[in-house]
C-alpha cells in the first residue's frame, strides 16, 4: 500500500508540477536538466562553481557537445535557473545528485563531494522531499553514508518522512545514438515509497525506469557495467600485444569476430584507459570488497594491464622511430594527435594522452599536441605540469616538422589522409587511419 506522500508525489509528477533540483551541473547534471525540461518540469540547478552557474543562466555551457537551446528557453520562461544558493534546496520536491566521485591519491573512494552535498541537503531538507544519488559509488553508500547524515541532521526518518533512492547515471558523452532520455534508468529505493516515487519520476524523464530491490543493488549495477568494460578492454589490450607479435592485426580480428550474431561483443584496444568512469569506478568495488576480506582479482588484473598500455605504446614508438625513422626518441619531435580520452568530446579527465606526453618527454623528446576539442590543457591533479599547454595547428609544413605523429584519440574531425600524406611516420593506437580508409607505408599500428 503506497504512502499518501508517495501518491501525492506521483500525481504531481504526472501533472508536471513537481520541481526538480539537480545538484552538480557537469557532464551528467546538465543533460539530466535538459531531459527534465524537455518533459515539461521546472528545474533548479545547484553547483558550487559560480562561473558554471553564471554561464548556464546566460545560456552557455562549458561542455561543448551539449546543445543549450532548452536551457536558453528554460531561463527565458523561468522554468530553469542555476544557483549557488543552497538555502534554496528546500524548494524542489526532488533533489537529484550528480557530483564527482573520484579516487583519492591513494586510489581509494573519495566520497567528500557526496558527503558535503548530503550535509548541505541535510541542513535544508523538508518533509516529503525525495533525494536521489546518481553519482557512481560502491554498494552501501546511500544506505550507510547518506541516510545517517540526513536522518541525524533533520530528525526525520527515511522512507516515512523523507525519501531516499539511488539511480545510477549511464550517460555516454558524445554518443550520437543514445542520450539521457533514451537510456533506461535503474532505480533502487530505501523502502517501497522511495522506489515508487523515483520510478514515477524517472519513468517520466527517460524511456524506461527499471526497478531493483535496494539502493545497494542499484549501486552494484553501475559498478558491474563499468567493471565489465574495464575487464573486456584489458582483454583486447592483451590480445593486441599477443597478436601483434604474431603479425596479426587485432582490429581485423575483432571486426571479423563481431560478425558472429551471438555470444560476442566488440571492445577495442587503445593507448590506455581514460575518462571519469572506467579507470576509477572498478576500484570503488575493490575497496569495499576488502571490508568482506574478498579480493577482486579480475579488476586488479584489468587495471594492471590497462595501466601498462601507455608504456607499451611509448616502447613501440621508440622502436618504430629507430627502425623506420632512423631517429632516437630522445632527439625526436613528436606530435600527439588527440588528448580527449575518447573521440569527439572535450573531456580529458584521466586521458592516457597526458601519460603518453609525460612518458615521451621523460625520454627526452620534444612533444606538441593537437586536439580540435581541447585548445588548452586545463589543470589536472596528476599532470599539473602540463597545465596551460596549447594545441598546435596542423598544416602541411607543421606536420613535416615532426619525426612522428602519434594518434592517441580518433576524433572524426581530422583529415587522416592529409595527416598521413604530410607526416614522416604515423603511429596509430586507435586504428583511426584504417577506419578512415587510409593506408600507407608510413602508418603503423601500436
Ligand atoms: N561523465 C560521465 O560520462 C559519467 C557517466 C556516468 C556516471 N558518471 C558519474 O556521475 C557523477 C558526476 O560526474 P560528472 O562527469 O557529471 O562530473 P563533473 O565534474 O562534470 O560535474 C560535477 C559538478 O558538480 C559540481 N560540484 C562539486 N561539488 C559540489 C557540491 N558539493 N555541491 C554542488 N555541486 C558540486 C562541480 O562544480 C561540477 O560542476 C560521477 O559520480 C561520475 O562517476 C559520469
Amino acid at each position: 500500500m503506497s504512502s499518501p506522500a508517495a501518491q501525492r508525489f506521483v500525481e504531481r509528477v504526472n501533472d508536471r508540477t513537481v520541481v526538480i533540483g539537480i545538484v552538480g551541473l557537469g557532464y551528467v547534471g546538465i543533460p539530466l536538466a535538459l531531459a527534465a525540461l524537455r518533459q515539461g518540469f521546472r528545474v533548479i540547478g545547484f553547483d558550487i562553481d559560480q562561473n558554471r552557474v553564471d554561464q548556464l543562466n546566460a545560456g552557455r555551457s562549458a561542455i561543448k557537445h551539449i546543445p543549450m537551446d532548452l536551457i536558453i528557453e528554460g531561463v527565458k520562461d523561468k522554468r530553469f535557473e542555476a544557483s549557488t544558493d543552497f538555502d534554496r534546496m528546500a524548494e524542489p520536491d526532488a533533489l537529484l545528485i550528480a557530483v564527482p566521485t573520484p579516487l583519492t591519491k591513494y586510489r581509494e573512494p573519495d566520497l567528500s563531494y557526496v558527503v558535503r552535498t548530503t550535509e548541505a541537503i541535510g541542513r535544508r531538507l523538508r518533509k516529503d522531499q525525495l533525494v536521489v544519488l546518481e553519482s557512481t559509488t560502491y554498494p552501501g553508500t546511500t544506505d550507510e553514508v547518506m541516510r545517517p547524515i540526513l536522518e541525524k541532521a533533520t530528525g526525520l526518518k527515511s522512507g516515512e518522512e523523507f525519501f531516499l533512492a539511488f539511480s545510477p547515471e549511464r550517460e555516454d558523452p558524445g554518443n550520437p545514438d543514445f542520450g539521457t532520455s533514451t537510456i533506461p534508468k535503474v532505480v533502487g529505493g530505501d523502502g517501497a515509497a522511495a522506489l515508487e516515487m523515483s520510478m514515477a519520476l524517472y519513468g517520466a524523464l527517460v524511456v524506461r525506469a527499471v526497478p531493483v530491490s535496494s539502493t545497494a543493488t542499484a549501486e552494484a549495477v553501475k559498478l558491474t557495467e563499468n567493471i565489465f568494460r574495464a575487464v573486456n578492454i584489458a582483454l583486447v589490450n592483451e590480445l593486441k600485444v599477443v597478436y601483434a607479435a604474431m603479425g596479426i592485426d587485432v582490429w581485423e580480428v575483432i571486426d571479423a569476430a563481431k560478425t558472429k550474431p551471438f555470444g560476442f561483443m566488440p571492445f577495442y584496444p587503445g593507448p590506455g584507459l581514460g575518462g571519469h568512469c572506467i579507470p576509477i569506478d572498478p576500484f570503488y568495488l575493490t575497496w569495499k570488497a576488502r571490508e568482506y576480506d574478498i579480493a577482486t582479482r579480475f579488476i586488479e588484473l584489468a587495471g594492471e594491464i590497462n595501466s601498462r598500455m601507455p608504456y607499451r605504446v611509448v616502447a613501440d614508438l621508440a622502436q618504430l622511430l629507430d627502425t623506420k625513422g632512423r631517429k632516437n626518441l630522445s632527439d625526436a619531435r613528436i606530435l600527439v594527435m588527440g588528448i580527449a580520452y575518447k573521440k569527439n568530446i572535450d573531456d580529458m579527465r584521466e586521458s592516457p594522452s597526458l601519460k603518453l606526453i609525460e612518458l615521451i618527454e621523460k625520454r627526452g623528446a620534444h612533444v606538441e599536441f593537437h586536439d580540435p576539442f581541447i585548445p588548452v590543457i586545463p589543470p589536472t591533479r596528476e599532470h599539473a605540469d602540463l597545465t596551460g599547454r596549447k594545441s598546435v595547428s596542423v598544416s602541411r609544413e607543421s606536420l613535416a616538422s615532426f619525426d612522428a605523429v602519434l594518434i592517441a584519440t580518433d576524433h572524426d574531425d581530422v583529415d587522416y589522409a592529409s595527416l598521413v600524406a604530410h607526416s614522416k611516420l604515423v603511429i596509430d593506437t586507435r586504428n583511426a587511419c584504417a577506419r578512415a580508409g587510409v593506408s600507407a607505408d608510413n602508418v603503423f599500428k601500436a
